[in-house]
């Protein structure tokens, strides 16, 4: 089944989602094109990083098919915030089942496959996740935080309408941020969304995922595509984001220098 196939199945089902409510209906198309834009990313860092093959196969479609617990969810509950309603990552693995998405793979690469979807929103990897799973998940992760930090900055530009799911109806307070954030993202670890409270913070977030992307490739691409620069545009410009900054640079200077 080619992978245009696979496309207009998330299509039709994510479209059955829809109620005619522009406000509900944007919600549910902005999920459709983030899939559709992770599909792309993921395929730019399969190739940025020589994986090919069947695992090649596995990621794209678990790339394409990772947030199709959103559709559901939103659908039920009015909101993308998991804490608040379901854990989407294993709402998609029940739905990837009851649809038995996606078509044309042997049982063995739907489990691989609906195991990398319920992995794509989990804190971290476990270091003993089994090979092809941990490339699969990997990708699949990398590939969906480079769209989520394009999206959240374009929701908290200044200039665009505010859409408080999205945004998880942060405080918008252009100078505030929370300290504890803040340490996280200068330590190199993962934020937590249960901690954030303005949404710089948000945007504090999305940095410090730029230290744990796990290819170079995809570090590449967030500096191709300008976000460092448009995520410390909306900061406050005090001294700790400016430390910020200059680490992030750094960083993504040191990745991209190794970068074959
Ligand atoms: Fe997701």
């Amino acid at each position: 089944m080619p992978l245009s196939d696979h496309k207009r199945s998330l299509t039709v089902f994510a479209n059955n989602h829809l109620n005619g409510d522009p406000d509900h209906d944007y919600h549910i198309t902005l999920k459709l094109e983030h899939s559709l834009r992770v599909l792309k990313n993921a395929r730019i860092i399969l190739e940025g990083e020589s994986i090919v093959g069947r695992i090649a196969q596995l990621t794209t479609q678990a790339s394409l098919f990772h947030d199709i617990g959103r559709f559901p969810q939103y659908a039920r509950y009015g909101t993308f915030k998991d804490a608040d309603s379901i854990n989407h990552g294993r709402l998609g693995v029940l739905t990837l089942r009851n649809q038995e998405f996606p078509r044309g793979f042997s049982a063995k690469d739907q489990r691989l496959i609906r195991a990398a979807v319920g992995l794509h929103n989990v804190k971290e990897i476990r270091k003993d996740t089994p090979e092809p799973l941990a490339t699969m998940a990997h990708v699949v992760r990398d590939a969906d935080r480079i769209d989520i930090f394009s999206i959240i900055l374009d929701h908290l530009d200044p200039t665009a309408e505010s859409k408080p799911v999205v945004i998880h109806s942060l405080i918008h307070d252009p100078q505030h941020y929370s300290e504890e954030v803040y340490q996280t993202v200068l330590a190199e670890k993962t934020g937590d969304y249960g901690h954030l409270r303005y949404s710089n913070d948000f945007i504090l977030l999305l940095i410090g995922w730029l230290f744990v992307l796990k290819y170079s490739t995809s570090v590449r691409l967030i500096a191709e595509r300008g976000l460092i620069e448009q995520a410390f545009s909306i900061l406050p410009k005090d001294d700790k984001i400016l430390t910020l900054k200059d680490k992030s640079h750094a960083f993504m200077r040191y990745k991209i220098e190794r970068t074959p």
